[in-house]
């Protein structure tokens, strides 16, 4: 598939780019670094960048006559894990590193914003939105929150994610709800504790933890449709430190995702039933917080068309994709604009193939100019001459 030429003869400069951002991992809200690399490269092409929203989030914006506006969004932030793998650029930062491909996704805007204040082949206004903390800590709802619509208004949003399940050269386009929600609860089971020997005389709270556990399975195997897709994963427990003490109180957690509001309702109160339930047929108390993280992705039918369109100028485009029960905090953007998130491949062709999020993973530097292109043609197909 033909990418944009121009875009071809920014791939070794692109792939410097990636590189010095992978050896220099910043995680959530940190992104200093980062966010200074990008703006001194908008200076340079001729974009003027705005620093500071929602912490480290850089925006520029680019202009050529009247016509629409378009924010394209990249993520900047690393993960708390490790690198294992032991590529010359790997990171120079203990215990951090780019798992997840942002590093890849920098530099893939930035070669788009270098090829479009270059070309300028568009009519109207292109937002380049550089947004930290992705990973769990919701840097696009601080940016949103900021004003970054009210600030830099724009018409339409659209954001891009690596998939390295897909290969290199095909884009998955989803119409409608593309990831998940993410919700966290957790579960304080609280009895009374007392002699591991001397059980009747202490409310076990262990026991009950025991049996919210299993309880909790119900929750999407019976009370919610087998038509609509939920997830709810208890992933952890907490509580007592002997061999000889009941102790006085137990600590679930775990993490629900769904693809609708109505759902996340609905398992929100059956986990609050159920934990209820088991603690009072034990004759001890719960308490369930329930925390709302982030919204399901979900794409607007007219831009995805728009997305679709301007992926298969560049790559091949599936459209019956199953969507993810990962999450992604680019929905908060979703929710007040209209516009498509896309997942590139970028799967190796044999060899190695870590998934997102694994130690070992790597960006694969042979699509920086697939999704830049994908960037590019976007910004041609809507802002068209
Ligand atoms: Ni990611």
């Amino acid at each position: 598939m033909p990418v944009i030429s121009a875009i071809a003869g920014l791939s070794d400069e692109m792939m410097a780019w990636r590189r010095d951002l992978h050896a220099h991992p910043e995680t959530a809200f940190e992104e200093h670094r980062t966010a200074a690399f990008v703006a001194d490269h908008l200076h340079a092409f001729g974009i003027e960048p705005h620093n500071g929203l929602g912490g480290t989030g850089v925006v520029g914006t680019l202009r050529t006559g009247e016509g629409p506006v378009i924010g394209l969004r990249a993520d900047m932030d690393a993960l708390p894990i490790a690198e294992e793998g032991d590529v010359p650029h790997r990171s120079r930062r203990p215990g951090k590193m780019h798992a997840c491909g942002h590093d890849g996704h920098v530099a893939m805007l930035l070669g788009a914003a270098k090829y479009l204040a270059g070309s300028r082949n568009f009519t109207g206004t292109v937002r380049f939105v550089f947004q930290p903390a992705e990973e769990l800590e919701g840097g696009a709802k601080r940016m949103v929150e900021e004003g970054l619509f009210e600030r830099f208004p724009m018409d339409s949003v659209y954001g891009l994610h690596n998939w390295p399940a897909l290969p290199a050269g095909v884009f998955a386009v989803h119409q409608g709800a593309v990831m998940a929600s993410c919700d966290t609860f957790e579960i304080l089971v609280e009895g009374r504790g007392g002699h591991g020997a001397m059980p009747h005389l202490a409310s076990d709270p262990l026991v009950a933890a025991a049996e919210l556990i299993t309880a909790l399975q119900t929750v999407v195997s019976r009370r919610t449709s087998p038509l609509e897709s939920v997830v709810l994963s208890v992933t952890g427990i907490e509580g007592g430190d002997s061999f000889n003490v009941i102790p006085e109180r137990v600590r679930l957690r775990g993490t629900v995702r769904a693809f609708g509001d109505q759902i996340r309702d609905q398992v929100e109160g059956h986990i609050r039933r159920v934990a209820g339930g088991v603690a009072a047929a034990h004759g001890i108390d719960s308490e369930v917080t329930y925390e709302r993280r982030y919204p399901p992705t979900v794409n607007h039918e007219a831009e995805t068309a728009l997305a679709a369109a301007a992926a298969a100028k560049v790559a091949s485009v599936e459209h019956n994709h199953a969507p993810s029960t990962g999450a992604e905090d680019f929905a908060f953007m979703l929710l007040r604009k209209p516009g498509c998130y896309v997942w590139m491949g970028s799967g190796r062709e044999g060899g190695e193939n870590p998934g997102l999020h694994n130690a070992r993973y790597d960006f694969n530097d042979t699509v920086l100019a697939t999704g830049a292109s994908y960037w590019g043609a976007l910004t041609e197909t809507i802002l068209r001459r």
